[in-house]
């Protein structure tokens, strides 16, 4: 027979960045982080997985199509954790199938163009995750399987548990205490949304992993952020959430992005995510926040230079209005190459 789950986790991004290893090895941030899942219009990866005795080793990967590697550290790590888990069902209840022994297929799209810059291995990871958790019939609940995501790609465990998810640093030295919490559910505050402005279909020249090491390394900034300036911002922000106060949300999320990259500009050597076109999306943010006469929009920018702008669905016409005049009035993902912008609602 063929074993087989299907499952979607959704994209997130993070309000607070996760930005600096402890531990490069086991994944551990230095600092915690909080994102805001964007499933309103449905942005997420689908995976199937499957096993079977009838498939040839070794396990497979497809994304978007095309065949990907599972030979890195980083999935063998999930693929063994899951493999382990499967197997301590398997001891306990012998009449069970030896699943975790069969190779694995693994099938997985993007229902979200590439074009938007979206980091796709936080969705991608989570999916992959959830969907073998389920082919196995692992009973771990999604915080406990954040865990194993967090050893895919760290921000891949905020994908695990929709709406607004933290992922506390922890302090034990085996990482078990460094996993996902929810902040709290989509549907306490579902007027929020978000817009996406792509700058620049290039691909990023500064992976995150390696920037990260080499601000860990070199910036002199990176310590305050990590041990002050993040502790009060996820205090503030978790607030913020609570209360439903967009004003501050926003301002803590717009704070929190510039300290992230002033953290990579006094890296050695320095790290530039944003371009030209990032900056004036920062200034337009600003403009129509002062015509406003109040916060209505946030910007924030991840290790790349494509905005995402959270807003609050009241004030749609305020904040998506002036981009779409001066970007055409086309819906839809408009990105072209070089210094034009294109955006999509979600
Ligand atoms: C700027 O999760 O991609 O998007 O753990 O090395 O895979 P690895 O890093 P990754 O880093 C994401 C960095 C960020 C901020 C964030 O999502 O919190």
């Amino acid at each position: 027979p063929i074993y087989r789950a299907s499952t979607t986790a959704p994209v997130n991004i993070a309000v607070i960045k996760y930005w600096g290893k402890r531990d490069p090895k086991l994944n551990l941030p230095t600092n915690s982080s909080l994102s805001v899942s964007l499933d309103q219009a449905d942005l997420r990866t689908h995976t199937t997985a499957s096993c079977s005795s009838s498939y040839s080793s070794p396990d497979t990967l497809t994304l978007n199509s095309k065949p990907e590697s599972l030979e890195g550290a980083r999935p063998q790590a999930c693929l063994s954790s899951l493999r382990a888990l499967r197997s301590e069902l398997e001891e306990k209840d012998p009449s069970l199938p030896k699943l975790s022994t069969l190779p694995l297929r693994i099938v997985s799209s993007n229902n979200f163009p590439t074009a938007a810059g979206l980091a796709s291995s936080a969705a991608g990871f989570a999916a992959l995750i959830r969907a073998i958790a389920d082919l196995y019939e692992l009973p771990q609940d999604p915080t406990t399987l954040s865990l194993i995501a967090r050893q895919g790609s760290g921000s891949a465990c905020r994908s695990l548990l929709g709406g607004y998810v933290a992922w506390d640093h922890g302090t034990e030295a085996d990482g078990s205490d460094s996993k996902a919490r929810l902040v709290a559910p989509k549907s306490h505050w579902p007027s929020m949304r978000a817009l996406i402005l792509v700058a620049s279909h290039e691909k990023k020249d500064v992976s995150s992993t390696a920037g990260m090491q080499t601000t860990v390394q070199t910036s002199q900034l990176f310590k305050t952020r990590a041990e002050v300036v993040v502790p009060a911002a996820m205090e503030a922000m978790e607030k913020a959430i609570a209360e439903k106060d967009f004003e501050s949300f926003a301002k803590v999320t717009m704070r929190d992005s510039d300290s992230f990259h002033a953290t990579c500009l006094d890296t050695t050597p320095p790290i530039f995510y944003m371009n030209d076109t990032s900056r004036a999306a920062i200034r337009a943010v600003e403009n129509l926040n002062k015509r406003a006469g109040k916060i209505i929009a946030a910007y924030t920018f991840d290790a790349g230079p494509n905005a995402v702008i959270y807003y609050l669905h009241e004030n749609r016409e305020a904040v998506v209005g002036p981009f779409k005049r001066a970007l055409g009035e086309k819906e839809g993902w408009l990105g072209q190459q070089g210094a034009a912008i294109g955006y999509a609602e979600i």
